[in-house]
């Protein structure tokens, strides 16, 4: 791909040019779309969060297509030529909010469920909701309490002079190979600037799963400063279930829980979930409405009788976990096995969701270009400064220092992608 885009045939929009710029997430499904496809001979695709393809779960969901195909009534044609209700199916929403119930004894109902075209569309919506200029006057921003987080947030702001407003984290050291990421409280400072609170749990990219204990802190911070705290729970409990620690999924009035169907499988769908006070299911219903009419309906139709029999649970906790946990162990054997000794790697304990987030210490070039020679010898990463916004990361070192490997792809591909990222590491380092 060119490195110098053509300038614009025509004057763009501050809305086009905020939605056009450079962007990592674009880069990061453009290199996802390019390996799995046309480069899938050339390219191994370690880099975006594509679920992997569980075989018993690509059995199931033939067999849900099949029913519905088969099914008596005419929900199949419904699907296909029936818009769906801006907000999502009425029996869908009443399935999530009922499943949610009774695994953790909130009391939903079909008005705090509102779906989305994923996750990502989501917080499209919730992120301009809280932040950027702001109808009554001034500005907002959402507080990250910790980076790195999502990729695929940092430049979905539409307006006003920056949407984020990030902290560092405390890093902790852990023997001679490891580290994790906490929140450090001491240095939050949440204020009247702040429109809510973020955070993804597990946390792209790191897996960091945060803690009962911080989740209830920021719980009670967003409630003192009277705003929302919005969990991301693409790979969380109960559903996709890719957490490798205890955690207690929460929600109150307090907080907006967002769900998705892609990491348990079913990316293509388009189908996110927020969970929510019914006003904000009201607003999220009234921006699908204006942006896109109403939501893909394939995946709400597949999953709705595993809510509704419960399956879904024993599905994440019984294939999808599992698989992942051994994957994730898998890859960490062959990063010790191909990563140089001699070398300072060190990776963020693998608490959940699909990667391994690598720190290279003293690294002598910057990880963009570390990822750029990755490409050239036929592996995909994420380069780690793209996760590292809303902060000025000059003279924070460790911003420019790591890479996401995502461990999803057949087993064969992630063995070369190491063997391959080892003999980079080497040459980057200068070592044998
Ligand atoms: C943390 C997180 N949130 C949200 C998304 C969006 O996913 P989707 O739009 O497919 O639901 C992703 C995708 O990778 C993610 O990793």
């Amino acid at each position: 791909m060119s490195s110098t885009p053509p300038e614009p045939p025509y004057p763009q929009s501050v809305f086009a040019n905020k939605l056009t710029d450079h962007s990592g997430i674009t880069e990061l499904m453009d290199d996802l779309g390019e390996a799995l496809t046309i480069g899938k001979d050339s390219l191994r695709m370690m880099g975006g969060g594509n679920p992997g393809h569980i075989p018993h779960m690509q059995r199931l969901w033939r067999k849900q297509m099949q029913a519905l195909l088969d099914g008596e009534g005419n929900e199949f044609d419904r699907v296909l030529a029936d818009y769906d209700q801006p907000a999502g199916s009425p029996a869908f929403r009443d399935a999530v909010a009922s499943f949610l119930n009774k695994e953790y004894n909130w009391e939903l109902s079909r008005d705090n469920i509102a779906i989305t075209n994923g996750g990502q569309t989501a917080f499209f919506f919730l992120l301009n909701r809280f932040a950027g200029e702001m109808a009554g006057g001034g500005e907002k921003r959402i507080l990250l309490p910790i980076v790195p987080e999502y990729i695929g947030y940092g430049d979905q702001g539409i307006s006003g002079s920056g949407l984020f407003d990030s902290r560092k984290p405390l890093i902790e050291m852990i023997g001679e190979r490891r580290f994790k990421y906490r929140i450090d409280f001491d240095n939050l400072d949440l204020n009247d600037s702040h429109g809510a609170i973020a955070v993804s749990r597990p946390t792209n990219p790191s897996s960091n799963l945060l803690t009962d204990g911080e989740i209830s802190k920021l719980r009670e911070l967003a409630g003192e400063q009277g705003i929302p705290l919005i969990i991301d729970n693409a790979y969380g409990l109960p559903f996709p279930g890719v957490v490798f620690h205890d955690a207690t999924p929460v929600w109150d009035e307090n907080i907006i829980l967002t769900l998705s169907l892609s990491k348990l499988g079913l990316p293509g769908t388009r189908t996110g979930i927020v969970v929510a006070r019914p006003e904000i299911v009201r607003e999220i219903r009234s921006m699908t409405a204006i942006i896109g009419l109403a939501n893909n309906n394939i995946g709400q139709a597949l999953t709705r009788p595993m809510l509704e029999s419960g399956e879904i649970k024993h599905l994440a906790d019984e294939v999808v976990r599992p698989y992942y946990r051994n994957r994730s162990e898998h890859a960490l054997q062959l990063a010790r096995e191909y990563l140089p000794g001699d070398v300072p790697w060190r990776v963020h304990d693998i608490e959940g969701a699909f990667f391994l987030w690598f720190w290279f210490e003293n690294l002598p070039i910057s990880c963009r270009e570390l990822y750029r020679r990755l490409k050239d010898s036929g592996v995909v990463v994420v380069s780690g400064e793209y996760f590292f916004f809303g902060l000025d990361t000059d003279g924070w070192d460790h911003a420019r220092q790591c890479i996401r490997v995502s461990y999803t792809q057949p087993e064969p591909i992630v063995k070369d992608g190491f063997q391959i990222l080892g003999e980079v590491i080497r040459s980057a380092y200068g070592v044998d």
